[in-house]
């Protein structure tokens, strides 16, 4: 019953993991975090987070899919028979992203199509993202459209469609990207009060880290939310990544790929926050810098605008930009819980294809609903209030994948032991170089690290 299962090779597995791990995550989660938390000081801790905690964790992912050749829910039971159930937690991690992220998706949709069509000046008006998210009929349609595609797409191409998909996607996505940077970097503007921005002096503040007045406190929250992002753009500690590792030749040097898929996701996230941050900052000064989740839908468009004639070309190629890198993540996404349903109850992968595309059409339905007739306002333990999007956004994000990380290590670092993966990662005949802080990380670091982010997200502590 086992199917040709597969990534042609190592390129083929960099470009689909590049494809699920570049999404919104880095085009409009990224930047709002960097402009929020201080540009350099933000940009700092993320690298080296990246380069250790985000490194091991994604080395373990793809390390256990391959050696165990089978997906997140049976991946960790195959290695002891008592771990069998972080497997089943991992799994609720997809399923709950899935039900919001198409939600997104949506949105991306609705501000393409209307980029395309010309109706981008009523986009920058106030109050317009606000409004749309707030109407019940057009954000469930955009919602279901988005879902339809990667429901069609994961239906007709198991990873081999991914695979295709994402070679026509990434690299396209990465040339358009970095004209824009390109492009955006040369920008300059004079205010009202006859005051002149130039983006390289908005590039300096988006590089630069300035640590004047940090206090410990808000030096945490800045390492809260630089590790919440890369457990979101990494797609680690949620299957996706042991998924694809399962779907990995033995002949393919691991270590070589992961360090790839840190390039790129890194690359477009840095590109990301290089075109956002300076256009506002040219723009709009600094003020609009700390607006949080809304600097996507609700500042860019407001620098597209001022752009002039040239923000009428760059800015629906910037959002068709995302809307594929957006839509590669969904599919693999889904794939992971088609892959899980599939392997859990032998259903034809077709059928399971279909409802779970129906189950999300509903599910995805009540978290647009979320923004009005479901509106609820629910405090979290960090201090925000809530909508049901932030609230699975939390859920999985804060709350479980840490919890999932944390067990990861203990399990990889203290009882199977990290020779485990560090001879995974050697199969192939190649020298693991970061073995020695893949070491260090997996059984001292991580494990301390991810407990107290546990503990912090649920409200038990509070740093
Ligand atoms: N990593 C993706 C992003 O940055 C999001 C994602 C989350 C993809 C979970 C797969 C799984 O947008």
């Amino acid at each position: 019953m086992e199917k040709k299962k597969g990534f042609s090779g190592s390129i083929g597995f960099v470009l689909a993991a590049a494809g699920s791990a570049v999404g919104v995550g880095n085009i409009w989660r990224f930047p709002y975090l960097a402009a929020k938390d201080g540009g350099g000081v933000f940009l700092l801790v993320y690298m080296v987070l990246l380069l250790t905690l985000g490194f091991t964790l994604l080395t373990t992912d793809v390390a256990i899919g391959r050696k165990t050749k089978s997906n997140s829910l049976k991946a960790y039971g195959r290695i002891s028979k008592k771990w069998n159930f972080l497997g089943i937690i991992t799994f609720v991690v997809p399923l709950i992203i899935m039900s919001y992220y198409s939600v997104i998706g949506g949105w991306i949709l609705k501000y393409s199509v209307s980029y395309l069509n010309g109706m981008g000046p009523s986009l920058s008006e106030d109050g317009y993202f606000g409004s749309f998210i707030s109407k019940v009929g057009s954000p469930v349609i955009y919602n279901l459209i988005f879902l339809a595609f990667a429901v069609i797409i994961v239906f007709r191409g198991v990873e081999k469609g991914i695979e295709k998909f994402s070679k026509i996607i990434m690299p396209g996505l990465i040339m358009m990207i970095l004209c824009i940077a390109i492009y955006t970097l040369r920008l300059e503007h004079v205010d009202g009060e006859g005051v002149k921005r130039t983006a390289i002096e908005g590039f300096k503040l988006y590089l630069v880290p300035n640590f004047d007045g940090m206090s410990v406190g808000r030096f945490f929250q800045i390492v809260v939310d630089a590790m919440s992002q890369i457990f979101f753009s990494l797609s680690v500690s949620m299957g996706i990544m042991i998924t694809f590792g399962s779907y990995v030749k033995d002949d393919v040097n691991l270590g070589k790929s992961i360090a790839q898929i840190e390039f790129f996701d890194s690359f477009v996230a840095l590109l990301s926050g290089a075109i956002i941050i300076p256009a506002i900052y040219v723009f709009s000064g600094t003020s609009m810098l700390s607006c949080g989740p809304g600097l996507m839908f609700v500042s860019l468009p407001k620098v597209f605008a001022a752009m002039g004639y040239a923000g009428k070309f760059i800015a629906p190629v910037f959002f068709v930009m995302v809307l594929f890198a957006a839509l590669t993540s969904c599919v693999s996404i889904l794939e992971t819980v088609v892959a899980n349903f599939e392997e859990l109850f032998g259903f034809k992968r077709e059928n399971i294809c279909i409802s779970a595309g129906i189950i999300y059409a509903v599910l995805s339905t009540l978290i647009c609903f979320g923004y009005n007739i479901l509106y609820i306002e629910l405090p979290l333990p960090n201090g925000s209030y809530a909508q049901l999007l932030d609230l699975m956004d939390y859920i999985s994000n804060s709350f479980l994948m840490p919890f999932i990380a944390f067990l990861s290590c203990i399990f990889i670092g203290h009882i199977v032991k990290p020779d485990f993966i560090i001879n995974e990662m050697e199969r192939d005949g190649s020298v693991f170089r970061r073995k020695r802080i893949y070491r260090f990380v997996i059984r001292n670091v991580a494990p301390v690290f991810m407990l107290l982010l546990f503990l912090e997200s649920s409200g038990i502590i509070k740093l």
